[in-house]
């Protein structure tokens, strides 16, 4: 049996990350497991697959956590699954009996001490539960939605004064015994529509590595420059989280659905034939940032 605790551990040791992916439904999970496979070669990719609350409520928990399991035993692949950006201690209680094996404890738009007392609490309980489930604290806001973007909401900590100091990095880690900890370090969630996503704060990444002596995981992966990820990477990164980029491919494969293969295929009504297109979309983005995060050849 794989554990997630292990192979953050190896990331870390050969400078990857592990690649964090969100879903909304069957066809995007079976688009990332099978990117995760096709680079499988040398070596097995783990992959984390990542539900937000919303997420976890289209699908239901106990459903893919059916469908990881069986996935897991059949293909005998790292493949692991976290409860994204839990809100409340329900979610994330309701998440660690599912069966989840980490746990996004996100509190990060309370002000900073209140911010610690709630993380410390969740932790505290969540561990009670299983002792082995890793929980991944938030400190800093960088904005709630995976979508495209006109421009930055205005309460998102992008400002070199704004962002995660990492003397508060350091008390917040000391203070909640989260695992894992997901800074503002100039990353956003979702793509702004005309301009690019603003740049990481690489320096400060790597400071708060070296002080908090944690795994960090970067949220928002989507729409950051390759060679800032790369950089993030060697300065302290470990899991790197993708959505956006996965929710357009979908709608790219529906789109390519509706305008071309449809109309050429007037009679085609089996699902399991066309729905190839939207999954596939999908696998081609998980592939090219998978290469990217475990440093595999193109
Ligand atoms: O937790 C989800 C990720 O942080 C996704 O961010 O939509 O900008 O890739 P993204
Ligand atoms: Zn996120």
């Amino acid at each position: 049996m794989f554990s997630l605790a292990e192979e953050i551990k190896k990331a870390q040791e050969n400078n990857t990350a592990i690649g964090h992916f969100n879903i909304s439904n069957l066809e995007m999970l079976k688009g990332v497991i099978l990117a995760t496979q096709e680079l499988s070669i040398d070596e097995k990719v783990p992959v984390i697959i990542g539900l937000s609350e919303n997420e976890r409520k289209y699908i239901g928990d106990n459903q893919i956590m059916a469908f990881i399991k069986s996935l897991r035993e059949e293909t005998n692949h790292p493949i692991f699954i976290n409860a994204d950006h839990c809100k409340s201690y329900e979610s994330a209680e309701k998440a660690v009996h599912a069966g989840y094996d980490s746990i996004v404890v996100d509190n990060s738009k309370l002000p900073f001490l209140e911010n610690i007392k709630a993380t410390k609490k969740t932790t505290s309980i969540l561990k009670n539960i299983n002792p082995e489930i890793i929980i991944e604290g938030e400190l800093g806001f960088i904005g709630e939605s995976s979508t495209l973007l006109d421009k930055i909401p205005s309460e998102v900590e992008i400002t070199e004064e704004s962002i995660t100091k990492v003397i508060d990095a350091k008390k917040f880690v000391d203070e909640t015994e989260v695992d894992m900890i997901s800074p503002a370090v100039g990353n956003m969630h979702g793509i702004l529509k005309n301009f690019l996503n603003p740049n990481l704060h690489i320096k400060r990444i790597k400071e708060i590595s070296e002080e908090v002596k944690i795994p960090l995981v970067l949220h928002g992966g989507s729409g950051t420059a390759t060679e800032e990820i790369s950089e993030a990477i060697k300065s302290g990164i470990a899991i790197i989280h993708f959505s956006t980029d996965l929710r357009i491919a979908f709608k790219n494969g529906l789109t390519d659905l509706v305008e071309n293969y449809f109309p050429n295929n007037p009679n085609e009504i089996t699902p399991y034939r066309y729905m190839i297109i939207p999954t596939d979309e999908v696998k081609k983005v998980v592939i090219e940032r998978l290469k990217l995060l475990q440093n595999l050849k193109s």
